[in-house]
């Protein structure tokens, strides 16, 4: 069978360092492209069925493929994920195939790529496949480095993403990195972000607003605390914004046990991403990293020391159809 065109995206993770689950109902988060890499090879062939390292039935089982594919008049593809983010660990491994995905069919080369457009396809389709959620893990995937979404207008703006379902829109702004390392450490318990997001649902729907307005005001404070790259501020708010989001419901006895574990060898650390299980994120004093992502080793957990990725999802050009990139053109719909 002859291949017709091949494209490879690289994806960054992401890691929430404020306001997850208050973002979906519209209060501001931000949140760090993370340099945990994912990278999404694409083939087309002349054929009718789609597969996922030659499974079509592999291929069916990820919704998010699906959805993806479907949103393009693209087939006959086979997919090869190549990801150092564990699955289900709440830093983006969803909306890096997504958009991953998204961006190998639809981009002739790197520079026809539009971020915002981007941003804006791959939230529909990761909401097309997951039914809740905000555009918080894709803008980030598809901007790079630090994002506030949904925020006050501190930063300089990127794009807007249009209601969903009534909620949204939300405006994605760019923040400055402050240039620190951070450590984020997977618990080692997969959580489906959708089902934890629904979850939240009913408790808000029971009456929990004032959580999530005290977790939008203490984001729009990190905003400001990002802009100032004032470290300890940034830990004191991380904390904070743990508790509101145990308040939420969202973290359980392990997730504590491991917090607790090291929490005063750290400015602060909170689950970051949906929770009930997933990872949590730690900002440590400088140049203690590596002794932090070691306590993280000793309570059982899989920790990262990560930096921010200053680059959102690409394009990684590559044969065998044409050196140049100048291959024939995937469906762009
Ligand atoms: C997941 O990374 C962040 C949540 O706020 C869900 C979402 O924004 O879609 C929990």
């Amino acid at each position: 069978m002859q291949e017709l065109w091949r494209r490879v995206a690289v994806s960054p993770g992401k890691a929430i360092l404020f306001g997850e689950h208050a973002v979906v109902y519209g209060y501001p988060a931000v949140s760090l492209a993370i340099d945990l890499p994912t990278t999404t090879v694409v083939r087309a062939f002349d054929r009718e069925t789609s597969t996922l390292d030659g499974s079509e039935e592999g291929f069916q089982r990820i919704p998010y493929l699906v959805q993806a594919l479907r949103s393009t008049s693209a087939k006959g593809i086979d997919v090869s994920i190549r990801s150092s983010l564990p699955r289900a660990s709440g830093l983006g491994s969803s909306a890096a195939v997504t958009s991953g995905l998204l961006m190998a069919l639809t981009s002739k080369n790197a520079s026809s790529s539009d971020p915002a457009t981007l941003a804006a396809r791959s939230y529909e389709v990761e909401f097309a496949a997951q039914g809740v959620g905000s555009p918080a893990d894709t803008s980030t995937l598809c901007a790079g480095g630090v994002v506030s979404i949904g925020g006050s207008g501190y930063g300089k703006n990127l794009w807007q993403i249009p209601p969903m379902n009534h909620r949204g829109p939300w405006k994605v702004d760019r923040l400055p990195d402050p240039g620190w390392s951070w450590v984020v450490a997977y618990t080692g318990i997969p959580k489906a972000t959708g089902k934890v997001v629904s979850a939240v649902g009913q408790a808000v729907g029971a009456g929990k607003t004032d959580v999530l307005e005290r977790i939008g005001a203490l984001a729009e404070r990190g905003i400001a605390a990002i802009f100032r790259a004032d470290r300890d501020e940034v830990g004191k708010l991380m904390n904070e914004n743990h508790r509101l989001l145990a308040e939420l419901g969202v973290s359980s006895p392990r997730i504590e046990e491991i917090i607790e574990a090291v929490r005063s060898e750290t400015l602060g650390v909170k689950i970051t991403g949906a929770g009930k299980g997933g990872s949590v994120l730690a900002l440590a004093r400088p140049g203690e990293e590596s002794r932090v992502a070691h306590l993280f080793a000793q309570v059982g957990t899989v920790p990262f020391v990560v930096r921010v990725s200053s680059s959102g999802v690409r394009l990684q050009l590559s044969g065998p159809t044409s050196p140049t990139g100048a291959s024939p053109a995937p469906p762009s719909s």
